[in-house]
């Protein structure tokens, strides 16, 4: 048999090895990996992963005094249960996962070949259970349908009738089977089979071949590799994301008008691009991209004075004034006066009792002046 053919199968095609295979040469990339967002971002709903979010007595969301969803298990698994004036009307199963619970997780429930959206997520800020963001706060909404579209930015991949035109369709129907969840290797890197049989064969050979280098690419081509899923969700898909390859370009993937790529007012939800494109670090330097304060594969969040160094390779000295300086040492954290986190336009949710909704906040990616 040849070495091709020794490869586990991938649904996505013949060209692709799958993440399992990336392992055995990239032991280090793989295992910090599997410890960040993107790598789980999507995942079946299992009693352990939710275990950790339920307090021993009730778990659920009140609207009023006479609507309420709860969180019930049963021999059967965990469900969302509707009660109204008392009496239990609707109830539905957890399946999905959506987020990696930094700030949230939502979640979906399958009937038949279509996927809903439960009423509750769970917000990590508040530690507690709240109606799901875009969710009517007088009402429980079983109905909401999922598209491919949502699973394009946080799998790496569905079957779908209607892949051509991902997530334009509400009656679509998906292959539960076939979702492979997280965002995984060959989802940003392209296509990796032929890399991989290569490298078996000749083990001798330490330089990368029939893979995408991202150095070697245009600062376009990497900014439009992190923006198939960082440009907002309000784009108009002309050509499935599951495809888009490195050195592919976004204007192939999505219909281009006046809004595209955040030319109105982008949000700090999911549009970091276009933030990013407003700053005038990334327009008057030549090579800034993601890559010059992310890499991908370790994720630093929270270590600000990391981040910090990043600025400080293109920001040898600076002039602050002295009552910026006054504020303390500048070195450790220039995040919070440059990337101030603001509350998205897009998402915010209710709590119980409450009438003012709590914020999502996200880190502005318009570097710049603020509050002066
Ligand atoms: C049999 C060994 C082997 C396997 C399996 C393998 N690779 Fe590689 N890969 C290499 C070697 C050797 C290099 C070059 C040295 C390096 O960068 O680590 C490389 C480099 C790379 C690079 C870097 C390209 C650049 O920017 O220079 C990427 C990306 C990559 N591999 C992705 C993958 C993915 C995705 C998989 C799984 C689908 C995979 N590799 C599986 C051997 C392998
Ligand atoms: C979210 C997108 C993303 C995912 C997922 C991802 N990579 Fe990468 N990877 C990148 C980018 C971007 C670079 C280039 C980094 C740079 O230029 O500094 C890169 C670089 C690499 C390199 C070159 C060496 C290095 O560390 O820079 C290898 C090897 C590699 N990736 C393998 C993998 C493997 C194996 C997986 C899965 C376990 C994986 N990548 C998952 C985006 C990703
Ligand atoms: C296939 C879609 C997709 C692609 C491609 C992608 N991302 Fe993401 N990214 C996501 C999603 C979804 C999340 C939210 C993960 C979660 O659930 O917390 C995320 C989260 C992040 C985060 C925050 C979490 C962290 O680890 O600090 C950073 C930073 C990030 N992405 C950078 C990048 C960069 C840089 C690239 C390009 C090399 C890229 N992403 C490519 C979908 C994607
Ligand atoms: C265009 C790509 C895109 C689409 C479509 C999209 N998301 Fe996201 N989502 C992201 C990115 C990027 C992030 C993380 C950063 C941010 O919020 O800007 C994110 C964050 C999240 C988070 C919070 C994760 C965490 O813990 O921080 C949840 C939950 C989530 N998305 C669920 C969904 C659901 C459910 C859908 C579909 C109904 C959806 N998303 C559609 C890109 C997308
Ligand atoms: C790739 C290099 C690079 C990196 C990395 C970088 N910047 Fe910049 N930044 C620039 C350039 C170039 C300018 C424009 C300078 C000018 O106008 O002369 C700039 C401008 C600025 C300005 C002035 C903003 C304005 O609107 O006039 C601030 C503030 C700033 N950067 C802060 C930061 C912070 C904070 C970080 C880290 C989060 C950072 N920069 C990372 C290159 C960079
Ligand atoms: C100049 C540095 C810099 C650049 C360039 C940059 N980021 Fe970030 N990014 C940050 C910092 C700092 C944070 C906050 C980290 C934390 O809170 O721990 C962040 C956070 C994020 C988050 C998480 C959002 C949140 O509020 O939790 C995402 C997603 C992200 N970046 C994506 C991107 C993408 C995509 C690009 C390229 C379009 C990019 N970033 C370019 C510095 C940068
Ligand atoms: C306490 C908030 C604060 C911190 C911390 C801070 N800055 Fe600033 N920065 C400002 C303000 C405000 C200005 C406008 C000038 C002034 O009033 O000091 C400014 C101006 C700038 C400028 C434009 C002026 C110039 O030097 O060209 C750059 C670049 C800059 N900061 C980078 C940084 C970097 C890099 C760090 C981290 C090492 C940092 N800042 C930390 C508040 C801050």
């Amino acid at each position: 048999m040849n070495t091709a053919d020794q490869l586990p199968k991938d649904i996505r095609g013949e060209n692709y090895a799958g993440a399992a295979t990336c392992v055995k040469c990239h032991q280090d990339i793989a295992s910090n990996y599997a410890h960040n967002n993107h790598g789980l971002t999507s995942a079946p709903v299992t009693a352990q992963s939710l275990a950790k979010l339920l307090k021993a007595d009730e778990n659920g969301f009140m609207f009023n005094d006479h609507m309420k969803v709860m969180i019930e298990q049963s021999d059967s698994g965990i469900y969302q249960v509707g009660y109204y004036q008392g009496k239990a009307v609707r109830n539905q199963k957890f399946d999905v996962i959506f987020g990696s619970g930094e700030k949230a997780f939502t979640y979906a429930y399958w009937k038949g070949k279509k996927l809903y959206e439960l009423p509750l997520s769970y917000f990590s800020t508040i530690g507690n259970w709240a109606n799901s963001p875009g969710f009517p706060s007088n009402e429980m909404y079983f109905d909401r349908a999922i598209t491919s579209r949502c699973l394009a930015c946080h799998t790496s991949y569905i079957q779908s009738n209607s892949s051509q035109r991902a997530g334009t369709q509400v009656d679509e129907e998906m292959e539960r089977g076939s979702i492979i969840y997280g965002i995984d290797c060959e989802r940003c890197h392209g296509p990796a089979k032929q890399h991989v049989v290569f490298h078996l064969e000749n083990p001798e050979e330490k330089k990368a071949q029939y893979i995408t280098v991202f150095k070697e690419l245009s600062r376009k081509q990497q900014m439009d590799a992190c923006g198939t899923c960082h440009s907002g969700n309000d784009l108009m898909v002309q050509k499935s994301i599951f495809g888009f390859q490195p050195g592919d370009q976004l204007e192939d993937y999505f219909v281009q008008d006046f809004v595209s790529f955040g030319g109105a007012n982008p949000d700090v939800h999911g549009n970091q691009t276009a933030m990013l494109k407003g700053s005038n670090c990334f327009r008057k330097s030549k090579d800034m991209t993601c890559q010059s304060c992310h890499s991908t594969h370790e994720s630093i969040k929270g270590n600000l004075s990391a981040y910090s160094q990043r600025c400080i390779s293109c920001h040898q000295s600076t002039k602050h004034s002295q009552a910026t300086l006054a504020k303390g040492p500048l070195v450790r954290n220039c995040i919070d006066c440059h990337m101030p986190k603001e509350a998205s336009r897009l998402i915010s949710f209710q709590m119980a009792g409450k009438d003012q909704p709590n914020p999502y906040l996200l880190r502005s990616h318009r570097i710049g002046i603020y509050g002066k």
